[in-house]
This record gives C-alpha cells, structure tokens and sequence, in this order.
C-alpha cells in the first residue's frame, strides 16, 4: 500500500457544515444584518466557514491515540500448536446418556458444499487507524470522543483491534481455521472524508488489498457499505440518514465503492441495521447540528431516507454488477407470544410491523409501509411515488437477518388499543409490551441464559431459532435465499476475567454456537433456504456504547499489550466443528 500517495482533501472538498444550499436557514436572507430582530434571533446568522479534514478532526473530535503499530503488518504462519481443539465441553441434559457421551451425527442434517459460513467485523469497531491516510471523521468518533458518559467505558476506537493495518494477519488467522467468508464494512468517512465529494484513492487501496488477501488465502470477501460510522460532515451539513439529501450522497457513494471492487466481490449489504441506528436519532443535544426536526419523527425519518437509499443503490449496483447479491441487513430477535390471547398475539404482530416490517414489508412485500406504520408516519412522512415504491419493492437478493436471539412480546397492561388510541402511552406507536422470562404462571424463567449484562437484549435462545427462519422465509423470504448476518454471544462478565487461559474457555458462548448450528440445520432439514451465516464476531472489538466491556469476540485480543495479540477461544472451535461434521465435502 503507498501510503505515501495521499494527495486529497483541499478547500474544494471541504466540508460546509453551514452553507445555506443544504438547507441549513433557508428562510433566513442572506442579506439579514445585524439588527435587532436578527440579535433576538441568533440563528439568523450563519457563516460559509470551510473546514478541512484536519480542522474537522481538531475542532470537532480532538487529540486522537494511535496505535504502535503504524504499517501494515505481514502475516506469519498460525503455529500448530494454536489450532489444538479444546476438549469436550458439554453434556446431554439429565436424564439420557453416560457421563460423557458422543454426540452421534444425526445423518438428517447437512450443510450444502456450496454452503458459506463466516465471521463479520465491522470498520469503526475494528480498524483503529482513526485518522490515518486521510480518513474524515463520522459521527462515531464524537459519541466515543466527546459525549461525556456516553461510552460505558469511555474508551474510543482510535486503535481498537488495529486491522487497519493488521488485515493480513487476521484474514491469515480466520482462514488457519476453515473459515469460508470473511464479511467486512467499508469505512464511508475513509473513502470520502466528508461522505461526498472527494475519493481518497488509499482507503480504496487499502479495501483492494483486504480483498485481495482474502481471495489469496481463498476467503470470500463480503462488503458492507454502510455499518453505523456516518461522515460526521454528512450529519452537521444536512442531518445524516434524517435528510433524504443523504440518499444521493449514499448512492454515489456506492458506486464509488461498486467500481473499485466489484469486480471480485459479489456479496453486498447495503446498510447494516437500519432498525437500530434509526433509532439512535435523536443523537445526543449539543455535539451535532440541531435541525429542529421532532424527536418522535426522527427515527422514521431516517427509516424513510434509508429506503431510498438503500433501494436505489441496490439498482445501480445490480445494472453495475449483474451477478453480486445485494442485499441489507435486518435485526431483531424472534418474537414469542406471552400467552395465547388475541391481545398478545396483536402485540406480536405489531412488534413485527414496527421492527422488522418497518424495512421488509416495503422491500420484500409491497413498496410501502405495513398499514400499522403507514398509520403513524402519514401525519409527518411524505408517501413514497409510485416509482419510489417500484423501485424499493424487491430490492434485495436474499433476506439477511442479524439473528441473535429471542423475547417475548406482550400487549400493554391498558391493552393493545388503549395504546394505539394515546399517543402519550408509553408503549407508544409499537404498542407492545416485552420480556425476557416466561410469565409468571410458566415459572419467571429467563427465556434461556442472559449474556453479559451490558448486553441485556441477548439471551440463549437457540431453541427458538427453527421457529424464527420458517417466520422469516414464509413472511418475507419466500423463494429468495435467508442468510444468517450475524449472530454470536457476549460471555458474561468475560472482560473481568484475568487470566489467559480462563478468557479463552468460553462455556456459554460455546454452547450457544453449538446449539445454533444445530437448530438452522434443524430449521433447513425442514426446508428453510439458509446459504450462508457469519457469526458475530471474528475477535474481541469496540462494541459501541458499551466499549470494550462487552465481548462478542471468537477470538481474544488483549487489548493492554501494544502488540494487540490475538488467541482463538473455545467458541471458535465450536463453530467450526459444525461444518467439519455436517457440510458436504
Ligand atoms: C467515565 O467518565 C466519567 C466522567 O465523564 C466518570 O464519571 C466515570 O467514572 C468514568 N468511567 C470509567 C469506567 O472510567
Ligand atoms: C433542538 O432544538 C430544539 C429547539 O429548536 C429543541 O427543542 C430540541 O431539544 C433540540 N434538540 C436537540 C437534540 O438538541
Ligand atoms: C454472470 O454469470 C453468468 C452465468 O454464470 C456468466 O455467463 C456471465 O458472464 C456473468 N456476468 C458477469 C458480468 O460477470
Ligand atoms: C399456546 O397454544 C399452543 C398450541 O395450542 C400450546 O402448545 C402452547 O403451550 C400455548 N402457549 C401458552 C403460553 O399458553
Ligand atoms: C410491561 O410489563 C411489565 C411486567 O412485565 C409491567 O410491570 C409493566 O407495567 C408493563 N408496561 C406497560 C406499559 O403495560
Ligand atoms: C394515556 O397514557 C398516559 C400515560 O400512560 C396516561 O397517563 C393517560 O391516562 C392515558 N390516557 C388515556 C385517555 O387513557
Ligand atoms: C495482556 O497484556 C498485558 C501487557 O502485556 C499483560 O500484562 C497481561 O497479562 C495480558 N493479559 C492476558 C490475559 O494475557
Ligand atoms: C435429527 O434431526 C431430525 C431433523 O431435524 C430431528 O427431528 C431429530 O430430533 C434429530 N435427532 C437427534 C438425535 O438430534
């Protein structure tokens, strides 16, 4: 990589974070001068500052740590002695079997030959690398940097797991253990600094060589366009994913990405859990422009831009690469009815429509919202055209869904219509209630065992996984192919463990990979189309809000030793086991 090539990033790129033409003041006239309606009104004045890469990073994040480790590191060989399996960890469940027994291949399940199981990182968790060869700052590096308290820990991922320039050594190391597929995110703010205009040409180096590595080391290589980390100039020029300015921005942004490596990738996500990040608007008062547009009206908002540019790009990608899969990825846990009442099951239904629906139905079903959604967002979201809605309908090649876990859903204690009648109930527009435990009467049970405790949304639940792919292929898949995203389990309290060995013997997570693979081959010896799953995740890494103290890792990197070590846990040998036994050579 030349590194040394870097030659962007002047005034005609640079960030306009207060130009008029975005939107920002429009009804205010540029000829507004200083007199006194203007003083009694201080946004009435705005100024054409222009910002360069550097002063963004200085004005708007601050001091940035770097890593030890500043070039690209070679690969070396995974030692023999790293790839001894651990030894048995589990047992049947009482009454059946001896002590130790075998689990006995059960000749009903297999996994295609051409079948793609891989593990999933994503750019603002793994790269470090924060400023390096030109990259712009997004909006992740002031929730990390500057948001007092927003960060569990308060740790950034200015270094991370440093694969930005320890990709070889990771792609050498996941590959060491079968591994088929390696799915990646591109850092939108490393290949444009301000998310349009310019193309940093050494962040499309520096993809070309991941890429490259993974085909020589015969690892698929899956792109993610868009995994949360928004050009923070994106988001103080015109509000982000809240404007449907972004959707232009999005789609050349895709192309750029299309042209440069399309021609040996042919897996794509658009973006990756619209669900969650649009839910993340309002972003927190006083660190990013304030467009004065509703809290409540945000999330759709940004659900609306979202399908526009996710759709558009999926066509251009498919006129620019006929034969790649496009898809998005959706998330959400499998949703149980609390009891069998009609009530519960209405609850159920809306949870579905306001989550999952929210995206799939105008994509998989329709064009359009559910009529439970539509219903809210009419008052305040322009309708889709009709070419908008042909456009979004069927805009995707397979349903890809980030498929942790499982809850239940119940209606509200004023019941399901009482809530959908105030819009100040608390339940309000979704309208469901949930839990984690069965009710009362079934015992209080957790639904199966909690993961860490920062993560509270994640719990065992791999019983429920047959029942979560057939809901999944017969309300939206249908005859298109299901892939798993993402899936995987933060161990408990694992960041407070100290000793090397104890970290690497990760029981729950073990047999929480165990039991998956066996209920999605369960699930696909009844007919679910799955071809492909990418667990969650390939090492230990910055896990958003809760830094680094939840770990989702199948692999340990000791994160205080500068060389950034990694080790392989139990879990990884796990998942890798499935396939050993049951994918068809
Ligand atoms: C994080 O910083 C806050 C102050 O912003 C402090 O109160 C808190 O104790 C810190 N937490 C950790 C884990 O260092
Ligand atoms: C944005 O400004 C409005 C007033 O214009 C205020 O009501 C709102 O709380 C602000 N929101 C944020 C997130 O700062
Ligand atoms: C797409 O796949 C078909 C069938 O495998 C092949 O003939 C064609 O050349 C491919 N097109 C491109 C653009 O790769
Ligand atoms: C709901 O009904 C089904 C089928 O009749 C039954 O198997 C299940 O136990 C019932 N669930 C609850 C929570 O009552
Ligand atoms: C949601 O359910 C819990 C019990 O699990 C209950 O305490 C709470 O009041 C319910 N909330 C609403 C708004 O119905
Ligand atoms: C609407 O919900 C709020 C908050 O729970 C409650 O105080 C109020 O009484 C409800 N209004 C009606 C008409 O039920
Ligand atoms: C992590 O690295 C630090 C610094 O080298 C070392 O002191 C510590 O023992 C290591 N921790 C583990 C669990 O290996
Ligand atoms: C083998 O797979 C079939 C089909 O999924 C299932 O019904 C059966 O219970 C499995 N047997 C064992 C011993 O796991």
């Amino acid at each position: 990589m030349m590194k040394e090539s870097l030659i962007i990033l002047g005034v005609a790129g640079a960030v306009q974070a207060l130009d008029k033409r975005q939107g920002f003041n429009q009804s205010i006239p540029a000829s507004t001068t200083l007199d006194g309606t203007a003083i009694e009104n201080p946004t009435a004045y705005a100024t054409p500052f222009v910002l360069n890469v550097e002063d963004m990073w200085d004005l708007l994040i601050g001091p940035v740590a770097t890593a030890a480790t500043t070039t690209t590191v070679s690969p070396t060989p995974v030692p023999s002695s790293s790839l001894i399996p651990p030894p048995p960890l589990y047992y049947s469940p009482f009454p059946t079997g001896a002590q130790h027994p075998m689990e006995p291949k059960n000749e009903s399940w297999s996994f295609p030959k051409d079948f793609w199981w891989g593990v999933a990182g994503a750019s603002y968790q793994i790269e470090g690398a924060a400023k390096a060869d030109g990259r712009g700052p997004s909006i992740w590096d002031v929730l990390s940097h500057r948001v007092a308290g927003f960060i569990h820990d308060n740790t950034t991922a200015d270094i991370s797991d440093n694969n930005y320039y320890m990709y070889k050594q990771d792609i050498a190391r996941v590959a060491a253990l079968g591994v088929k597929a390696y799915s990646f995110t591109l850092s939108w703010s490393r290949i444009m600094p301000f998310g349009r205009g310019p193309v940093n040409e050494v962040a499309i180096a520096h993809y070309n060589d991941i890429i490259s590595t993974c085909i020589e080391y015969d690892v698929i290589p899956m792109v993610t366009l868009f995994h949360w980390d928004l050009p923070l100039a994106l988001q103080d020029t015109y509000g982000g994913w809240l404007s449907e300015n972004i959707v232009g921005d999005f789609v050349a942004y895709a192309k750029v990405a299309y042209a440069a490596f399309g021609d040996r990738v042919d897996h794509w996500f658009t973006v990756n859990e619209p669900i969650v990040f649009c839910n993340d608007y309002p972003l927190p008062a006083m660190y990013f422009k304030n467009f004065s547009i509703p809290n409540a009206h945000q999330p759709f908002l940004c659900g609306q831009s979202v399908l526009l540019s996710h759709s558009q790009a999926y066509q251009v990608g498919k006129a620019m690469m006929p034969n790649a899969t496009i898809s998005y990825k959706n998330n959400g846990g499998y949703k149980i009815p609390q009891t069998n009442s009609s009530d519960d099951a209405l609850a159920v239904q809306r949870a579905w429509d306001f989550n999952e629906g929210w995206f799939s139905d105008p994509i998989f079903l329709t064009g359009d919202y559910n009529a439970a959604v539509k219903a809210y967002v009419s008052s305040f979201l322009r309708p889709f055209t009709a070419s908008e809605k042909q456009t979004i309908l069927g805009s995707a090649d397979s349903y890809a869904h980030d498929a942790y876990t499982a809850q239940f859903y119940f209606a509200p204690d004023s019941g399901v219509q009482a809530c959908i009648d105030n819009t100040t109930h608390p339940l309000y527009p979704t309208c469901a209630n949930t839990s984690y435990t069965y009710s009362a009467q079934d015992g209080g049970w957790l639904v199966g065992a909690a993961a860490d405790p920062l993560s509270p949304w994640l719990h065992k639940a791999t019983d429920w996984l047959p029942a979560f792919l057939h809901y999944l292929a017969d309300t939206w898949a249908k005859d298109l192919p299901i892939v798993v995203s993402e899936f995987g389990f933060a161990e408990p309290f694992e960041s407070s463990k100290t000793l090397l060995q104890d970290i690497l013997y990760d029981p729950i997570r073990s047999s929480y990979f165990h039991d998956y693979m066996r209920a999605m081959l369960m699930a696909m010896s009844e007919g679910v189309n799955v071809v492909g799953c990418l667990a969650w995740s390939l090492y230990d890494n910055y896990e958003w809000a809760t830094g680094f103290s939840a770990k989702f890792g199948m692999q340990y990197v000791n994160f205080t030793d500068p060389a950034l070590p990694r080790y392989y846990k139990a879990s990884f040998f796990e998942y890798a086991r499935a396939f050993e036994i049951y994918q068809e050579k």
